[in-house]
């Protein structure tokens, strides 16, 4: 079982100026593509380069790690045609892009229901998971068939399984091991392309003091600068998580 690392919010993490943590709703590819009198799935397409440009760039700067939401639980109510483009893209993607991760000293992780998924998508992401499992650069999770709601659900039911005197109570403590992001610590930081302010059923449980920060660049014309940017931003929240501003700055009687 992973440790806990101090992430919960009964544990005040420590702040660094650079997130080691980011979580992206990777939004407005079909738009992107419309803009464009292009099919919805081009704007898929591109928004593989879009990701590669912000792994590159969260390698650069020390980012720990980044995940992605490239798929979600309710993702499956697309036209089928989208759905089987998603699928097929996300399959070349593992074969093509995973050799280059692995040389990077990038681990990939996947999350998320992969008993929807067929047996060729199932084995490639074993393969990629199991190839990068020893990297210590960055680690990149890409959430597929991801739900936050599934997460929360997932877990408890894992947790019970193994432990099932805990039916009587348990604690956020006996919980976290079995949530999907348990190796990692909770994201500093949250963006979200494509102009939406909504989470979309993303990471529920761990965004809980996640700053939060969206922009209008559709996920396709993302990339280094506007990472930076998101960062800039987040470099200049305050961080409190229940405290005082006071009490921030050292000057509890204040
Ligand atoms: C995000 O882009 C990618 C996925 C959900 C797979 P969209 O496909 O949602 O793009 P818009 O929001 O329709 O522009
Ligand atoms: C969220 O995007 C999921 C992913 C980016 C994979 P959507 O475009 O599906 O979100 P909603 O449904 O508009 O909120
Ligand atoms: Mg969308």
């Amino acid at each position: 079982m992973a440790s806990l690392l101090p992430s919960s919010t009964r544990v005040i993490p420590d702040i660094a100026s650079v997130p080691r943590h980011i979580a992206v709703i990777m939004d407005g590819n079909g738009r992107w593509a419309k803009q464009r009198f292009m099919p919805r799935v081009m704007g898929h397409q591109r928004g593989v380069e879009a990701l590669r440009e912000t792994v590159k760039a969260c390698r650069d700067l020390g980012v720990e790690y980044l995940t992605v939401f490239a798929f979600s639980s309710e993702n499956w109510r697309r036209p089928t045609d989208e759905v089987s483009f998603l699928m097929s893209l996300f399959l070349k993607m593992l074969e093509r892009e995973v050799a280059k991760l692995h040389k990077n000293n990038i681990r990939l992780k996947i999350i998320g229901d992969r008993s929807r998924f067929d047996a060729k998508l199932n084995q490639a992401m074993h393969k990629a998971e199991h190839l990068t499992a020893g990297n210590t650069g960055l680690t990149l999770t890409i959430a597929a068939n991801y739900g936050g709601r599934w997460d929360v659900m997932h877990a408890v039911q894992a947790m019970l399984g193994e432990r099932p005197q805990l039916a009587q109570g348990f604690a956020e403590e006996d919980l976290s091991p079995y949530l999907s992001m348990s190796d990692a610590p909770e994201p500093d930081l949250f963006i979200r392309t494509g102009g939406e302010q909504r989470i979309s059923n993303f990471m529920l449980w761990q965004l809980a003091y996640t700053e939060l920060y969206f922009t209008d660049t559709l996920w396709p014309a993302f990339g280094r600068k506007e990472l930076e940017t998101a960062i800039a931003s987040y470099q200049k929240r305050e961080r409190r998580f229940g405290r005082t501003s006071e009490q921030l700055q050292g000057k509890q009687g204040a």
